[in-house]
């Protein structure tokens, strides 16, 4: 028998071994683990079978094998002769992706924005969103998709806001960890990234995240951390910039010293694509796999990388640990055990959308309703709307994580030539026109009217003989680029005032990428916050204006006043279309705010925003009452929410707590929130349970969390500047290790 044959088969045996091991009965030895599995196989691979696991191609050409029409973000390949199958990854957190229509033809549901999902502040919305992208992944014969989107959105005008949770890290940590834990209940791989603050798009390849390790440790690490705890992604996607000087996929102290130490990551980390600047380097430095290695200055983990195992820069038990990760990630997941299909299967598009418009109702924001102009009255015959595309769709944010929906694209507007991402980066709409959906949720008795809102002239008199205009107002967010301020653009605003000042029954809705200023907010009689609300976001707009269901989403990010109450007024760098900046190697982030991200910065700078972080208003009215602790637990609080209104709803309470850190003066941080659906006069006592981390320094020297003794000033709140109920919180003084705390 050929050499290598036994052997292969013990480790096919082992890599098969939970299929051979169902027929075990019950008292037999359970199968062995992935890890013993994943070792066994590595333990007989060759050199090159490892050297071939460590990277990824991107290019169609380097995709085009044996007839696959895969393409997508990523394929690498499998390891044959041990029944690993290759790896198809694709792109990202709002579902299959297919942002350049690589694979032509190609659609999927479109989530609504990440911000949506996360102001729905409901794990459970987070986790089926992430179970419905994960199974038309699997359907689609992809067995990674690069979700997760977890940074901090420390800046209002940062081009992904609109792809992340948000500016907490707690409410970071536990809606990613609920995304990345649904989409892995679909057996595949789910990424966590851009590991670990990669907070604008100006210069992103250039430029250094500066920040302390404690104020880094308290803010994106600390949502890293939870997002990894509670979804246990396969893969973390390593960024594009540095973090204090060292790019994020070399930075020993990140990878090897977080991540891989303290909090004893067993998966892989992946670059970004074109984020990888050396071999042994980032290699030893704890990076395990290059993607899209045809996009760095040179496929650093092909020959590069053998060179310097060969030369004994990076030792031979490094690469075996690449090999190892990426494997064990591979049979943990389920894509050894149960492969994804290499041929499309069905998938239920309808039930799918179904959730889609469940987040984006869940997650739009109800933030002015003067006189209870909303929901609109059934006296409403004569609806004129106007703008933001309303005739023809919703808007989407452009770059990899663009979907295209099912629902078909109405719209697509290309960057100028001059733009080097124009061909990569577009501007597109969903076909899911909200007008259609409010003539049909109006009745035929009803007369709604649309104008483009080009000629304001002719909106204004339109407007003057409408019972209620709705204007659509929109603005555009996208990967590679920062916006250069928080104005609607293209005369919006200036629309705005002209038609508030005809007719005073003016609602706005916004489909945007995050925080937008507002200068007509006192003049307008109505404002929701629809984000980009995905595949039917059409309908579910509707709904909430005629009051088919009763708004619950809570702002996950401050809108401020104006951007110069921001940390940042405007994307530091010089803006240049293409992401560099011509002739510097590189320019620095001073994130003077540290952990003090959003609400913390506008309290600690005593500026009043004008929209708080988790503000959002309802059909109905909310009261608290009664916040105790809870008898032997004492990290845990119970309060009473009631609703006091007619009609059904629900609120989402807020726990702050009051914390000094650092000697400094006690900031607030939100520590808990619940979610819950309440019937008119409904009571619920909601017990929370507060991670002890969230009331703690982080002690650099001590490698822990060290809670200070004495008293924390907790409350309850509608949002993070209301206080409707207080407590103190007594504190033992003590060290909470860093390893894992332990969730709730
Ligand atoms: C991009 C993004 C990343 C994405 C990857 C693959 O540039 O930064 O989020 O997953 O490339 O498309």
């Amino acid at each position: 028998m050929p050499r290598a044959t036994i052997p292969c088969l013990i480790a096919l045996t082992l890599a098969l071994a939970p299929a051979a091991g169902a027929a075990q009965d019950q008292d037999a030895v359970p199968p062995p683990s992935a890890d013993v599995r994943a070792r066994a196989i590595v333990g007989m691979m060759t050199p090159e079978e490892k050297l071939g696991l460590v990277s990824t191609v991107t290019s169609r050409e380097g995709q085009t094998a044996g007839g696959d029409r895969r393409f997508a973000a990523g394929r690498g390949p499998g390891v044959r002769r041990f029944g690993i199958p290759e790896l198809h990854e694709t792109d990202a957190s709002l579902g299959v992706a297919n942002a350049n229509e690589q694979r032509p033809g190609d659609v999927a549901v479109a989530l609504p924005s990440s911000l949506a999902t996360a102001a729905s502040f409901d794990p459970e919305i987070a986790r089926a969103g992430g179970a419905m992208i994960g199974g038309e992944a699997r359907a689609k014969g992809f067995n990674v998709i690069l979700a997760g989107g977890a940074n901090l959105t420390r800046d209002p005008w940062a081009g992904r806001d609109f792809e992340y949770l948000g500016e907490d890290p707690w409410l970071t940590g536990v809606m990613a960890g609920a995304h990345i834990a649904g989409v892995q209940s679909a057996g595949i791989i789910s990424t966590v990234k851009h590991f670990a603050i990669n907070a604008q798009e100006t210069g992103r390849t250039i430029m250094s995240a500066d920040i302390g390790e404690a104020a880094l440790r308290e803010s994106d690490l600390l949502a890293f951390e939870i997002a990894i705890e509670r979804g246990h992604p396969g893969a973390v996607m390593c960024g594009y910039n540095r973090v204090n000087g060292d790019y994020a996929c070399e930075n020993d102290a990140l990878l090897n010293g977080v991540l891989k130490g303290e909090w004893a990551y067993p998966g892989w980390v992946m670059s970004d694509w074109g984020a990888v600047h050396s071999a042994g380097k980032a290699a030893n430095a704890g990076l395990d796999q290059q993607s899209g290695r045809e996009l760095d200055e040179q496929p650093w983990f092909v020959g590069p990388l053998r060179e310097a195992l060969a030369k004994g820069e990076v030792p031979p038990a490094r690469l075996d640990d690449m090999a190892l990760r990426i494997l064990r990630a591979m049979i943990d997941k389920g894509v050894v055990d149960h492969p994804v299909p290499d041929k499309p299967l069905p998938i239920d598009y309808d039930a799918d959308a179904a959730v889609s418009q469940r987040a984006a109702e869940a997650g739009m924001v109800l933030l002015r309703n003067r006189d209870g102009l909303l929901p609109l009255a059934a006296t409403a015959t004569h609806i004129l709307v106007v703008g933001g595309h309303a005739d023809i769709g919703v808007l989407s944010g452009g770059g990899s994580s663009q979907v295209r929906p099912v629902a078909g694209v109405a719209r697509t507007e290309h960057l100028p030539d001059s733009n080097p991402f124009n061909g990569f980066i577009k501007r597109i709409w969903g076909a899911s026109p909200p007008l259609d959906a409010i003539r049909a949720r109006a009745g035929a008795a009803a007369r709604v009217d649309f104008l483009d809102g080009k000629d304001v002239a002719k909106a204004v008199e339109a407007a003057r003989r409408a019972d209620v205009v709705i204007i659509f107002a929109e603005h555009w967010r996208t990967e590679a680029m920062d916006l250069r301020d928080l104005a609607l653009p293209g005369g919006q605003d200036r629309l705005i005032d002209a038609i508030a000042a005809a007719n005073p029954a003016t609602v706005v809705v916004l489909e945007t990428g995050g925080p937008v200023t507002m200068p007509w907010r006192d003049d307008v009689g109505a404002i929701v916050e629809a984000w980009y609300p995905g595949e039917r976001g059409g309908p579910a707009i509707a709904r909430l204006l005629f009051g088919d269901f009763n708004p619950s989403g809570r702002l996950p990010m401050t809108f401020p006043a104006s951007a110069t109450q921001a940390p940042r007024p405007t994307p530091p760098g010089e803006p240049k279309d293409d992401g560099k900046l011509v002739g510097i190697p590189r320019f620095d982030v001073d994130y003077v705010e540290g952990a003090d991200v959003g609400y913390r910065w506008y309290e600690k700078q005593a500026e009043t925003p004008l929209f708080p972080f988790g503000y959002g208003l309802s059909y109905t009215k909310f009261a608290y009452y009664a916040l105790r602790p809870v008898p032997g637990h004492p990290l845990s609080v119970q309060f009473t929410v009631a609703n006091i209104g007619d009609v059904a709803g629900a609120d989402v309470p807020q726990l702050y707590a009051a914390v000094r850190l650092n000697g400094g003066p006690p900031i607030r941080r939100l520590v808990g929130f619940r979610r819950v659906m309440l019937m008119p006069g409904e009571r619920r006592a909601v017990t929370l349970a507060i991670d002890p981390r969230l009331l703690a320094d982080y002690d650099v020297a001590a490698h822990g969390w060290r809670i200070a003794g004495g008293t924390v000033a907790l409350s309850v709140g509608h949002h993070a500047g209301d206080t409707a109920l207080k407590a103190a919180l007594p504190l033992a003084p003590r060290l909470v290790p860093a390893a894992h705390a332990p969730a709730d």
